[in-house]
């Protein structure tokens, strides 16, 4: 993990997993630390959002940063979105030059197509663009229990180097609100994407 070592320019995309607070805190994070991001959300996301947190998504896709933006009380300029069979957007490519993906939440369905190289929209394909340039991808997988081949899936992933953090938030610092078990998981994807977080509390310090 590189601390300290600031990236101004990643995705971020949302599954159809549990967990939409997740992602919405991260893109406010990363937001508020003047990071540039390519949203891509899923069909499955959307549905979450709506279920989970009450918020119904534009249905044109280039509409979602601005509609995030406004919710999350965040800088609009710093945000992009968009459809999710844009090829010809940056995070279809390696020449775009983009070294730095996270998904918050990852469902099993697109770990899975991740893993097997099945991409099949610009999330999945986005992701395997990273992996073959080598770059940083941040998983944060959502299920539970987990069968063999989810198992199977994050194994493989993690040995290509993928940093795999699964929604598990720990208890040891006496959470008193839902905002601090998420904080708690923002802080650490935060990290692995080379984007430190201000105030993090470390072990030991
Ligand atoms: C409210 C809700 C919660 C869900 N929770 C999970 C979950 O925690 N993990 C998971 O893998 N799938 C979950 N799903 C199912 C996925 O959304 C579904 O498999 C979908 O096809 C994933 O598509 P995507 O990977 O393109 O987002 C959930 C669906 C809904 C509607």
């Amino acid at each position: 993990m590189m601390e300290n070592k600031q990236t101004q320019r990643l995705i971020v995309a949302m599954t159809g997993a549990s967990g939409a607070a997740y992602g919405l805190r991260l893109i406010q994070r990363l937001g508020q630390a003047g990071v540039q991001q390519h949203l891509l959300i899923s069909d499955a996301a959307r549905v979450v959002l709506r279920q989970e947190v009450d918020i119904e998504l534009p249905a044109a896709d280039a509409g979602v940063a601005g509609a995030l933006a406004e919710h999350l009380h965040i800088d609009a300029s710093g945000l992009k979105s968009y459809a999710l069979k844009d090829w010809f957007s940056p995070a279809a490519s390696g020449s775009a030059g983009i070294a730095a993906m996270a998904i918050v939440p990852c469902s099993m369905g697109t770990l899975a197509r991740i893993a097997t190289g099945a991409s099949d929209n610009l999330i999945e394909r986005a992701a395997d663009v990273i992996l073959k340039e080598r770059g940083r991808l941040v998983l944060m997988p959502r299920e539970t229990p987990l069968s063999s081949i989810h198992l199977e899936h994050m194994l493989k992933l993690s040995n290509m180097g993928v940093h795999i953090i699964p929604a598990m938030p720990g208890f040891y610092h006496r959470p008193t609100s839902i905002e601090e078990l998420v904080d708690f998981m923002v802080d650490r994807v935060m990290a692995h994407l080379g984007v430190w977080p201000e105030g993090m509390r470390r072990w030991g310090a």
